[in-house]
């Protein structure tokens, strides 16, 4: 073998074992304490301040850190705009519920103020959605800092988001490449007892399910007409579809009550009751809230952990 040869496989073993794209660095719950002290209330003001004009803040800034976290790790490439050429997440194909992007451009603006280019993007998403679940009657817990944010933002990468009519294994396979399991799974899509989603997003479920039947069966036949009539084969309402539960403004365990009833929106909810295992995490979470939030703030430090970004920006529309 040849010193070239010998070269090429160094870097190749190097590579393996350090890709680029995912630096490794450690997150502390101490990490501002010096060089920004003040950093979490002024974020907590604005998320507040966000909150008491915009009842729906909370559930899109959960939906933004599931999207963040799941490209390129928790780096804040949900947030940067297209330029030129490149067409980035937030203008990908499922971007359709991403917004109050400005709450985070008024927290970054506040903490600029007091520690310059200091405090990164990611790290404020994650804080951000931390006190808005707390704000919207769910737990609280303690955030680890020091994420980075990314330089890179593709459209096309969403694609590697979980679709809403992926069945228990395609669910399983997206959340096991991001080291997450299969209780995680079950704990996080309790993230939808917040929200709204368009008619899009369950309409697999509500009409042309398969050749033999023109509705999914599993969905509860009142629910169903419910959402038929919300959302006609022909929809022509931009902004029509439903509620993600029936408090979709508090945090609470109601949406794994609903889907033990047949009243979940997409066929990845339903899913979660085609395994023993699975299921017995839905019941036990519809059984307890306090298991449930106990078991959601595990998986959410798990998922905000997933590292990625380079640098601190400035703004966290644009790259340093
Ligand atoms: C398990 C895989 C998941 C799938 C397939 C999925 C899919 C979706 C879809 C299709 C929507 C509605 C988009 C629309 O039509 O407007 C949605 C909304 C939402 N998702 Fe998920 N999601 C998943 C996991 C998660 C996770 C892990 C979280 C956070 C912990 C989350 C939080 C939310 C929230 C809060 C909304 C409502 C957004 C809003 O009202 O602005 N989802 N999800
Ligand atoms: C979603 O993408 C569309 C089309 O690319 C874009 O016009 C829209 O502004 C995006 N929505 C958000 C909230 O960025
Ligand atoms: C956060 O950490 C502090 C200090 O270690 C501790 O006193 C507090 O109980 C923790 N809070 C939560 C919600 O875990
Ligand atoms: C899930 O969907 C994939 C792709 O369509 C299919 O190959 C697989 O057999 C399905 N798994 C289950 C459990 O239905
Ligand atoms: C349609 O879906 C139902 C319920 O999941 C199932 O029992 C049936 O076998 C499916 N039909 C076809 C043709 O796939």
């Amino acid at each position: 073998m040849g010193a070239a040869n010998i070269l090429g496989v160094l870097v190749l073993t190097l590579l393996v074992m350090f890709p680029v794209s995912s630096p490794v660095y450690a997150l502390s719950l101490n990490y501002y304490d010096q060089t920004c002290p003040k950093a979490e209330s002024t974020i907590s003001d604005a998320v507040k301040k966000a909150m008491t004009n915009d009842k729906t803040v909370p559930a899109a800034l959960l939906r933004m850190h599931f999207h963040d976290c799941f490209i390129r790790g928790c780096d804040a490439s949900v947030l940067l705009k297209s330029v030129g050429k490149n067409t980035a997440e937030k203008d990908g194909p499922p971007n359709i519920s991403l917004h109050a992007f400005y709450v985070i451009d008024n927290a970054k603006k506040a903490v600029e103020a007091l520690c310059p280019g200091v405090v990164s993007c990611a790290d404020i998403l994650a804080l951000a959605v931390r006190d808005a679940v707390a704000l919207s009657g769910g737990p609280t817990w303690n955030v680890s800092k020091g994420r980075k944010d990314g330089r890179i933002s593709k459209a096309t990468e969403t694609r590697q988001l979980p679709a809403p009519t992926f069945n228990i294994s395609q669910l399983q396979q997206s959340f096991s490449q991001r080291g997450l399991s299969m209780e995680d799974l079950v704990a996080l899509s309790g993230g939808h007892t917040l929200g709204f989603s368009h008619c899009s997003s369950f309409q697999n479920r509500i009409h042309n399910f398969n050749s033999t039947h023109d509705v999914d069966p599993s969905v509860h036949p009142s629910f169903a007409a419910s959402l038929r009539s919300v959302c006609p084969l022909h929809n022509k309402v931009k902004n029509a579809g439903a509620t993600m539960d029936s408090s979709s403004t508090t945090f609470d365990n109601t949406y794994y009550k609903l889907l033990l009833q047949g009243r979940s929106l997409f066929s990845s909810d339903q899913a979660l009751l085609t395994t023993t295992k699975t299921k017995a995490l839905v019941s036990q979470f519809a059984s307890s809230k306090d298991e449930f939030e106990k078991a959601f703030v595990k998986s959410m430090i798990k998922m905000s952990s997933i590292t990625g970004g380079q640098e601190v920006r400035l703004d966290c529309r644009v790259v340093r």
